[in-house]
């Protein structure tokens, strides 16, 4: 590793996943430029109320929930869509929060979520091959020639996008919208609907019951103002790191850098090489970060990366994101698991269970069993409780809309249903009751495992 970090070291690391491809390399400097004087999406204070937030959940007393598209896009970018992604994130956290009893901190994948890592640099389709698609940050999805050409001028229009969405975000969760109350009565209809309904409707019940016992004691959300008000950060992977490094600001107060494009940012499954340029750029800043697991990484690289990211063993710093697969987790977790504890690292553990549960259905559609994503979210909590560690938090890619991209639920999509509504830019996403609906069965898990803690001690 080398010693000296600036905001533009990165640049000379072995760079994977980003475009090579600009075909005027001036044009995309001079964006860079624009985008180091524009002002910043978030400040350092709240990027640092977040690592404290985080270290609440790595000492065991929080519980992180993650989650929000798989990739932002130009086209899906609406009200509605932000409005229902704010209040799916709200729904879940109000039902984690009940059941598990520990606050959620709540974090979006939004406001900034536009790149993407792709296995093949290249699509081919009939006898036509083109560049991957890799996010609207950085090229069109359309399968053409002119799409697939990275354009810089892109990089403005998802700041102005992320700035825009941010806005709405610290609109809802300031100005009254977010009340515990109305969140719960839209739970309540998810609980009448759902073809599992009684299932949840006891939880569910038991909230109603909670709420009102508060009212009648005169706790509602007039006299106490912090009822209809919420937290909620937002986060990225760290990919197209030109945009990264353009918003990355010294903070006068300390001295200490932050990417000010986000609250949270991770790097991928693909881009956590320890002399690679994104865990150089990460190591360097800080905000709270992330960084995927999947099922190659070993304990002794896993420690080393621990090293390089949180040197000082800052407790909130770090997150570790496993996305194995329901059929590796319990494999592959216990060893990485039992490294970090062994030699004393203070980091959270979540989990991720999309990323290793994708497949392609008869008809072609990308899809993900519900089935699987919730096995990999119990074995997790398994192999956690069996290691001695808080099983931390969960990562997600969900939807507010009511899509058809993942297999199952209480709905049940069907491989037929899949072409219905399916939008997503990049991976396939939970459906908002698909979503709650796990927010349910995990909290049903998490509060087994309260009672079952509490019966022994
Ligand atoms: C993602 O979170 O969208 C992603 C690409 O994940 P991973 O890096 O774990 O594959
Ligand atoms: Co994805």
């Amino acid at each position: 590793m080398s010693m000296r970090w600036n905001p533009d070291s990165w640049r000379n690391k072995p760079v994977v996943q980003m475009p090579t491809d600009y075909p005027d390399a001036r044009a995309l400097a001079a964006v860079e430029d624009e985008l180091s004087a524009m002002p910043p999406l978030v400040f350092a204070g709240e990027a640092r109320k977040l690592t404290e937030r985080l270290a609440q959940v790595e000492a065991g007393e929080a519980f992180l929930l993650q989650g929000g598209d798989c990739a932002e896009s130009f086209k899906e970018f609406s009200t509605d869509n932000i409005r229902d992604a704010f209040r799916l994130i709200l729904q879940m956290a109000v039902v984690l929060t009940f059941a598990g009893r520990k606050p959620v901190v709540k974090v979006g994948r939004i406001a900034g979520q536009f790149a993407k890592p792709r296995s093949s640099g290249l699509e081919t389709i009939g006898d036509v091959t083109l560049p991957s698609y890799r996010g609207d940050i950085i090229n069109g999805m359309a399968f053409t020639a002119e799409d697939r050409l990275p354009d810089p001028q892109r990089l403005l229009k998802a700041y102005h996008q992320s700035a825009a969405t941010l806005n709405l975000l610290r609109g809802y969760a300031s100005g009254g919208y977010a009340d515990l109350y109305n969140i719960h009565r839209w739970t309540l209809g998810f609980a009448g609907d759902n073809a599992y309904g009684a299932r949840y409707r006891d939880l569910a019940d038991k909230i109603g019951e909670a709420l009102a016992f508060m009212e009648a004691v005169g706790v509602t959300p007039a006299t106490h103002p912090d009822l209809a008000r919420v937290e909620v950060f937002t986060s990225h992977e760290a990919l197209l790191l030109n945009v990264e490094s353009a918003l990355t600001r010294l903070d006068g107060s300390t001295g200490e850098w932050f990417d000010t494009s986000a609250h949270m940012l991770w790097i991928g499954e693909r881009t956590r090489q320890l002399d690679g340029a994104h865990v150089e750029f990460m190591r360097g800043i800080r905000n709270p970060i992330g960084v995927k697991c999947g099922p190659t990484l070993e304990p002794d690289e896993l420690l080393r990366l621990i090293d390089a990211l949180n040197p000082d063993n800052t407790p909130g710093r770090l997150t570790l994101i496993g996305r194995f697969g329901a059929d590796k987790v319990g494999d592959r977790l216990p060893g990485l698991m039992a490294a970090a504890k062994a030699h004393g690292k203070r980091v959270v553990w979540s989990i991720d269970p999309m990323h290793g549960n994708t497949l392609k259905a008869a008809n072609g559609y990308k899809t993900r069993p519900f089935d699987r994503i919730l096995a990999e979210v119990r074995s997790f909590i398994d192999v956690a409780e069996a290691e001695g560690v808080h099983p931390g938090g969960v990562h997600l890619e969900m939807t507010g809309q009511n899509v058809t991209e993942c297999l199952g639920g209480a709905q049940a999509v069907t491989e037929d249903d899949l072409s219905s509504r399916y939008h997503t830019h990049c991976d396939p996403r939970l459906n908002a009751d698909q979503a709650l609906e796990l927010a349910f069965l995990v909290a049903e898990r998490l509060k087994a495992g309260r009672q079952a803690r509490s019966a022994a001690a």
